[in-house]
């Protein structure tokens, strides 16, 4: 029986030396490996073996089994790669495929620079939701109920309560109910209008959001920090002026002009004759806001700003129609 099980071992390494493919390896494993072969075979027979070496002959059996499934499964293996190899053919005439490299959205360029710009003046960044309640986009903000300035801005309702925020002042609520004086801060986002669509408007566009309130905060630091901002936005190449403006939520108000960049001032389509480009509102926070904010107007002062993204870059770029952002145009796009 020994005899045999070691005869049974060379003869299986002899014949799997000689197969070159799944097919015969298959025969191979029916002859050896199943259920009715010679395997299985001299397991049935150790049975009859006397019971004095039936301990040794298990053994070797053992052995015998464990070679022939270890050659078995690495030849398999080795096989079924080969084969799974020959099936890929490379056809090395298809020409490669051309990678794009993408680049970020003129929007978000824009407002990346202006970032960069008011944390180099030392405001830091936050954002608010864009689902707004009415007390934050209006009451808070000096808008009361039924006052024909929420009529400046059409508005998206959801519910009695609830709107879509028409601008990113309600963030500045948000920013002084969390946090005491001092505040220094740029709060950009999204903001959505019920407007007529055209050129010139958008049911949705972007704003960026200014504050800075502490002791003392006059309107000359407001324009110091915001004529330091045009200038590295737009270069140092023009004038500028802030005429007398209206907004519920600052006392005084001002829209910030420079000079058109097109015309250089002299009067152009862009400017509408006039020579000059108004680039953002601001003004002194109204004691009103402080007062819903929790901040004494006796104690603190500050000012406030908000430029429209779209309009900013429609103005450095000439962009013609402010749509174009939202179309994802590859030609339009691929310009910045
Ligand atoms: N929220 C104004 C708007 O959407 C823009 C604005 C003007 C923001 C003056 C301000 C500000 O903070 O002081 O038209």
């Amino acid at each position: 029986m020994l005899q045999t099980i070691s005869e049974t071992g060379k003869s299986f390494s002899d014949e799997v030396s000689c197969v070159s493919d799944l097919k015969q390896l298959e025969e191979v494993r029916i002859k050896y490996l199943s259920r009715k072969g010679v395997v299985a075979n001299l397991f049935e027979g150790l049975k009859t073996v006397p019971k004095e070496i039936k301990p040794q002959v298990g053994k070797s059996l053992n052995e015998l089994r464990n070679l022939v499934q270890t050659q078995f499964d690495v030849l398999k293996e080795k096989l079924e790669a080969e084969a799974q190899k020959d099936k890929r053919v490379i056809d090395i005439s298809i020409p490669g495929r051309e990678k794009t490299i993408g680049s970020r959205h003129i929007l978000t360029q824009t407002l990346d620079e202006i970032k960069l710009i008011f944390k180099g003046l030392g405001f830091s960044i936050f954002e608010g939701p864009e689902l707004e309640s009415d007390y934050n986009n209006f009451e808070a903000l000096n808008f009361p109920a039924d006052h024909p300035a929420r009529d400046m801005q059409d508005t998206f309702f959801v519910n009695q309560n609830y709107l879509l925020r028409t601008h990113t002042s309600p963030v500045q609520i948000r920013v002084m109910q969390n946090q005491k004086p001092p505040v220094r801060a740029i709060m950009p986002g999204k903001v959505y209008r019920n407007e007529a669509i055209s050129a010139r408007s958008y049911c949705l566009f972007h704003q960026v959001e200014g504050l800075y309130v502490d002791k003392d905060v006059t309107f000359a630091e407001l324009k110091g920090t915001l004529v330091s901002f045009a200038r590295q936005f737009y270069g140092s190449d023009f004038k500028y002026r802030f005429r007398p403006s209206y907004f519920p939520f600052t006392e005084p108000s001002a829209e910030m002009d420079i000079t058109c960049f097109l015309c250089k001032g002299k009067g152009c389509r862009m400017c509408k004759q006039s020579g000059w480009l108004e680039i953002l509102g601001c003004g002194m926070v109204d004691p009103n806001v402080f007062k819903a904010v929790g901040y004494d107007p006796e104690e603190y002062s500050g000012y406030a700003f908000g430029m429209g993204i779209e309009r900013i870059a429609i103005l450095k770029y000439d962009i013609p129609d402010i749509r174009i952002y939202f179309e994802n145009d590859m030609r339009f796009l691929k310009q910045f």
